[in-house]
């Protein structure tokens, strides 16, 4: 941490902040320019941070060099991580295509729509028994009931099960059927959920919240690592912004951003991004020229009849596209798809 003293700031002011600094157990680097005088700390820099320094006198601004995030940072940890799922890579190797259906509804459409997703590659099933919903009085999901379709339909198709858990309570029950647990957006910041995921012993797919900054996003994967789980995929999934003509507006810059912040493989969520089915081939594009390790992507055999989210499931008529991205898009970037 660096602190930088304003041109008036006397020699009384920095001494001050020294004490300041050596009472909370730090120490203090003084260097006085010709107009400006610079502080360097070193020791706890979490405790240092807590202390209202910009508020002394003097003191013009306090700059951060160390990111507040430690288990996740790539300054620790510079090669970047693959998380297997059920044995799928997710990481800097190969770009994993994660579809299913939004919501699990019957047996019949689950198994349905992961046929059609393991038909355009896909190697992990996504599928909510749990759906986090705007409105009490939308379709909840199916609950655990859903989650043992999942588990047969893993059964069928061989694809493990990534689904998400909305409530600290479920995340045992959740575990036991899923191969990886999925925050949402909307639990992003939910912290008591973030610290049982992460004693769960299931890999994690975090969602960026859709007001959440990268730093903000990065703190909440903390919260799952400090459990003593590094298995954690971060999920960019488009971020609000002042623009109605998408559900929400696809950051793309958050995919080389995180990846070089975080030794976590980043993959996108172009389905809950652009909200219309036409969008989500051009965003799945864009993300994996980004360098996106993987993509998920929503596929519904019937949309018209789905209780969530039909507008955005790609259906069958897309997913020779979807494949022929897969197969092509992948190589450009040294990768292959997993
Ligand atoms: C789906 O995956 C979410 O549950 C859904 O996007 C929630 O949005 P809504 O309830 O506003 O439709
Ligand atoms: C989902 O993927 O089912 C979902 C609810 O997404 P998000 O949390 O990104 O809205």
């Amino acid at each position: 941490m660096v602190i930088v003293m304003g041109p008036g700031a006397t020699r009384e002011n920095v001494e001050a902040i020294v004490k300041v600094i050596a009472a909370a157990g730090g120490e203090a680097f003084v260097s006085r320019g010709v107009s400006r005088t610079i502080i360097g700390l070193v020791g706890d820099i979490a405790q240092l941070a807590a202390l209202d320094l910009r508020g002394m006198p003097g003191v013009a601004d306090v700059i951060r060099v160390s990111a507040p995030y430690k288990l996740v940072s790539r300054d620790n940890h510079p090669e970047r991580s693959t998380v297997r799922v059920g044995g799928v890579p997710i990481g800097p190797d190969t770009v994993t295509l994660i579809a299913g259906p939004c919501a699990v509804e019957t047996p019949e459409q689950t198994l349905e729509a992961a046929l059609m997703a393991k038909a355009a590659g896909a190697t992990l099933l996504r599928g909510g028994a749990y759906k986090p919903r705007t409105s009490p009085y939308a379709f909840q999901g199916l609950g655990e009931a859903g989650l043992r379709i999942l588990a047969d339909v893993r059964e069928e198709t061989g694809l493990p099960v990534v689904t998400e858990v909305v409530d600290a309570d479920d995340v045992e029950l959740v575990a036991s059927y899923a191969d990886m647990l999925q925050v949402g957006t909307r639990n992003a910041q939910n912290f008591a959920l973030l610290q049982a995921v992460g004693a769960s012993g299931r890999p994690v797919m975090l969602k960026r919240g859709m007001s959440a900054t990268i730093e903000e996003w990065l703190m909440a994967a903390e919260y799952v690592a400090q459990r003593g789980n590094l298995d954690i995929v971060l999920c960019e999934r488009g971020i609000r912004t002042f623009e109605t003509a998408t559900r929400n507006t696809l950051d793309v810059s958050a995919v080389p951003l995180a990846q070089r912040l975080s030794h976590l493989p980043v993959i996108v969520d172009p389905s809950h991004s652009g909200g219309h089915r036409d969008l989500v081939l051009p965003l799945t594009r864009a993300a994996i020229a980004a360098g996106a390790d993987g993509v998920i992507i929503d596929v519904h055999p019937h949309p018209e009849q789905a209780l969530c989210d039909g507008p955005q499931a790609l259906v069958d008529g897309d997913l020779d596209e979807l494949a022929r991205v897969m197969e092509r898009f992948p190589p450009l970037l040294g990768k292959v798809a997993a």
